[in-house]
């Protein structure tokens, strides 16, 4: 389990007023789950990562791993801990002058590891992010989303408690990050590793993520289940998470806009309420996703409709439960003029 405890980080500036990369940060993802940080570039998400992994102090606050605080260990008890932390990049940074295998085994070793020990660990790795062909190859003759499974492997082989990845899937097309992805629920499925993923992609979020942190200036704007971030319509994590229909000018004319943002559990039959009480009122999707994400079926539509049919199209969803607003002219899309959060939502601040 990590936990941080109104973490500070402050960079001095000379000439300068300081730089509060961290203020105040308090939050906890507990042992095997996958929780991830997002935020805008400058955020703090790297400078959170950087004190999780110990390479970096916080000026001030608690970091918890598995109830040790990092930031009062010893050296020697700082290289123990270290141990239990893995860690993968968007860049795989593997040696490129050591085989995938050679990538593996190398931190076994330095942590004193005995070589028959070291090379069973390093087969199991290797079987395990599906490269056991490939041991002797060398970085430069693997694809992109080999060398980040190597580097899964390397961070995984000391058997950590924590994985830390900062962007592992940035740097990788669509369909090698969803290789990667699952490879990362299976590691954490198998080996009930704690997983914390810094992203800017929302795909990686609703894909594989259980709980989730939104950074805003070093400080923390809502952090929490996944399934519960996005069961909110309109909060700025949801917002993040949940792309929000564009609308072609075209296809309005001269009809209103009514955004309309429904979650419901899986198996109840909101989606098709919203599509009667639509159908009803003759009004049209403009545009619309929908997504299943953890155990929450989430709609965001912009439906076109007759101005006079508006009120009633209102209530009709008031009554249903579900969101629905007029779209103001000018907004691209529901999100932009937001109004105050909607009822039953959660934030953390
Ligand atoms: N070593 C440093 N010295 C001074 N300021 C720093 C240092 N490292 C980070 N900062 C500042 O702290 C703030 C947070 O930086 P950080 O790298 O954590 O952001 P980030 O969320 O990872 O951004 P990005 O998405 O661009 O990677 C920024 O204002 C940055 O300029
Ligand atoms: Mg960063």
């Amino acid at each position: 389990m990590i936990e941080l405890k109104n973490v500070t980080k402050i960079y001095p500036r000379k000439g300068e007023s300081d730089v509060h990369a961290l203020d105040g940060i308090t939050l906890r993802v507990r042992q095997g789950e996958i929780h991830g940080i997002v935020g805008q570039s400058g955020a703090g998400k790297s400078t959170l990562i950087r004190c999780l992994t110990a390479l970096e102090k916080p000026t001030s606050g608690k970091i918890l791993v598995d109830g040790k605080n990092l930031a009062t260990l010893s050296p020697s008890e700082l290289r123990t801990a270290r141990r239990s932390i893995g860690m993968v990049f968007q860049g795989a940074n593997l040696l490129d002058a050591r085989t995938a295998a050679g990538n593996v085994v190398y931190p076994l070793r330095i942590s004193g590891m005995d070589r028959g020990e070291a090379r069973a660990r390093v087969d199991e790795m290797l079987r395990l992010v599906g490269l056991s062909d490939r041991g002797t190859s060398y970085p430069a003759q693997l694809s992109g989303g080999q060398r980040q499974r190597v580097a899964i492997a390397r961070a995984m082989a000391d058997n950590p408690s924590v994985l830390l990845c900062d962007e592992p899937t940035s740097a990788l097309d669509t369909e090698t990050t969803e290789q990667i992805l699952s490879l990362l629920r299976d590691v954490r499925d198998r080996y009930g590793v704690t997983v914390v993923i810094i992203t800017h992609e929302m795909n990686v979020v609703r894909r594989i993520c259980d709980s989730v942190t939104l950074l805003e200036h070093g400080r923390v704007v809502s952090t929490g289940p996944v399934g519960q971030a996005v069961s909110c319509v309109d909060t700025p994590l949801a917002r993040q998470i949940v792309p929000a229909p564009i609308l072609d000018p075209e296809d309005v004319k001269d009809r209103a806009v009514l955004d309309v943002f429904f979650t419901s559990r899986l198996g109840q039959p909101t989606g098709a309420k919203v599509m009667k009480i639509a159908a009803d009122l003759g009004a049209d999707i403009g545009a619309g996703t929908f997504d299943s994400i953890k155990d929450v079926q989430v709609g965001r539509l912009a439906l076109t409709i007759e101005h006079d049919k508006v009120q009633a199209a209102l209530d009709g969803f008031a009554a249903a439960g579900v969101f629905a607003r007029q779209r103001t002219s000018g907004a691209s899309d529901g999100y932009v003029r937001a109004a105050s959060p909607a009822a039953g939502e959660e934030e953390a601040r």
